[in-house]
């Protein structure tokens, strides 16, 4: 597909509500008995991974992103399902899936595509065997068989800061005998604890860390959860991240993103930016505090209310600023913005001087390796760039060259490649840009609107 350069974006929005949370709040509805309705629900093919999963279980799941209903027999009434589960393209479907499936009394063969059939598995399956679960992966990776199994808790310090992991474990533990411990050295993602109401105990930092160890845990007492009987989901904020770089990188943009989920753990990308001195300003709506999870009334989400989903929503203006100088992203801020690096990337390359990342090792076990595709997304469009195990560094150019790239089925790349496109000296070529079906169908759409002002 060829991308012209266009811009400046304008315009005011909200988003499809978030991956993370709609994945969530979709396997919350069917752990308990009853109809949860679900508004804004996104598109996203991922969702749809979790969603098609759900109901080879015997949850009925219907309904469009507006309004989506989930009825369940909760999951002591889940069947066995007749074939494999196809997990897609979805990393967070397969592992959560690992962990609630683990004790669940019956046979189940987890499978996704090539992509996901490529990413590690054991991580998950290994701590769950430790609690008796017996799953077999196939080289550490999916197709997965796991045979029922009675699952005991165990204590058990998280290797690397994963909310998959972490969430796979917690609710496995719901069905496991005694409690389930997961000890977090350093912070990710909290959407699963949110949702299960649960509360950490905190222990001193590990030893070169800033943070205290938090320790979650679950058990058979934490269920029956209550139906919460309906949620809205706020907008993505990783789905944000790329209209946030079109709008840094385009002169005389000024978009407003409303209702976004702003989740300390989901925003670091955003407060990253703010330090370096980027045109973004935050505005939070309901404050950390003030959230609880409880039976959502859906409109009431103003100034001073709570939060009904129980997380931080807010509102985000994002303004074409003054030319960045580069920055550097260390391993302490890595769980709060993977997901964002390519677009981070993008903003960098029009900026100037040096852009450096380091301990982000992880994203090579993305959709794709991410740090490998940055790196030629970067060059393709005329950075230089050094690749490094656990990272990289890009030395921005004068100015953005048209390129070709192709995002290989990788979602993230492919926006974030679009972004430099809109913000190239010429017409460049992007293969694979229908991955953006995978979180974000609707992104060529909005950027349209945003950039004609609809
Ligand atoms: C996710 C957690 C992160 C993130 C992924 C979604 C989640 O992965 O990269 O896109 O919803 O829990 P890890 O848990 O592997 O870091």
């Amino acid at each position: 597909m060829e991308i012209q350069p266009a811009g400046p974006l304008e315009g005011q929005l909200s988003l499809p509500g978030d991956k993370s949370l709609a994945h969530r709040h979709l396997i919350r509805a069917a752990l308990v008995s009853g109809r949860t309705v679900i508004r804004n629900l996104p598109a996203a093919g991922d969702v749809e991974s979790t969603a098609r999963v759900l109901k080879a279980l015997g949850v009925i799941v219907e309904g469009d992103a507006a309004i989506t209903t989930v009825d369940s027999p909760g999951c002591a009434g889940w069947r066995e399902p007749g074939d494999s589960l196809n997990c897609g393209n979805s990393g967070t479907t397969a592992r959560l899936m690992l962990g609630l499936l683990a004790g669940a009394g019956f046979e189940t063969v987890l499978d996704g595509d090539e992509s996901l059939r490529r990413r590690p598995m054991e991580r998950v399956a290994e701590p769950l065997k430790a609690m008796g679960a017996r799953i077999e992966t196939t080289g550490g990776g999916l197709p997965a068989r796991i045979r029922p199994a009675e699952l005991n808790g165990i204590d058990y310090e998280l290797p690397v800061a994963s909310a998959q992991v972490k969430s796979a474990l917690l609710l496995a533990g719901l069905r496991a005998g005694g409690r389930t411990r997961v000890l977090e050295p350093q912070p990710s993602r909290d959407h699963t604890e949110r949702l299960l109401g649960l509360n950490p105990e905190l222990l001193p930092p590990a030893p070169g860390r800033e943070y205290p160890v938090r320790v979650w845990s679950t058990g058979r007492e934490d269920m029956p959860l209550k139906c919460w009987g309906g949620v809205s989901l706020p907008g993505d904020p990783s789905s944000a991240a790329f209209l946030v770089a079109a709008a840094l990188l385009l002169k005389g943009s000024k978009i407003q993103l409303d209702n976004l989920l702003l989740n300390p753990y989901r925003k670091g990308y955003l407060d990253w930016l703010e330090d370096q001195g980027a045109g973004i300003l935050q505005h939070e709506i309901a404050g950390d505090a003030a959230c609880g999870p409880y039976y959502c009334s859906m409109e009431s989400c103003d100034q001073g209310d709570l939060c009904p989903i129980g997380e931080p929503v807010g509102n985000v203006l994002v303004f074409h600023g003054p030319e960045l100088g580069g920055g550097s992203i260390e391993e302490r801020q890595v769980p709060g913005l993977i997901d964002e690096i390519p677009a981070l990337a993008a903003v960098a390359m029009g900026g100037v001087g040096t852009f450096r990342v380091n301990g982000a090792a992880e994203l090579r076990l993305k959709e794709s390796d991410r740090i490998a595709g940055t790196c030629r997304m970067l060059r393709a469009f005329g950075g230089t760039v050094r690749e490094f195990d656990d990272g990289f560094e890009l030395e921005a150019p004068a100015g953005i060259r048209a390129g070709r790239f192709d995002a290989e089925g990788d979602h993230r790349l492919a926006m974030a490649a679009w972004v430099l496109a809109l913000a190239a000296d010429g017409p460049s070529e992007l293969e694979g840009h229908e991955s953006v079906q995978v979180s974000f169908p609707e992104f060529p759409r909005v950027l349209r609107q945003l950039l004609t002002r609809e």
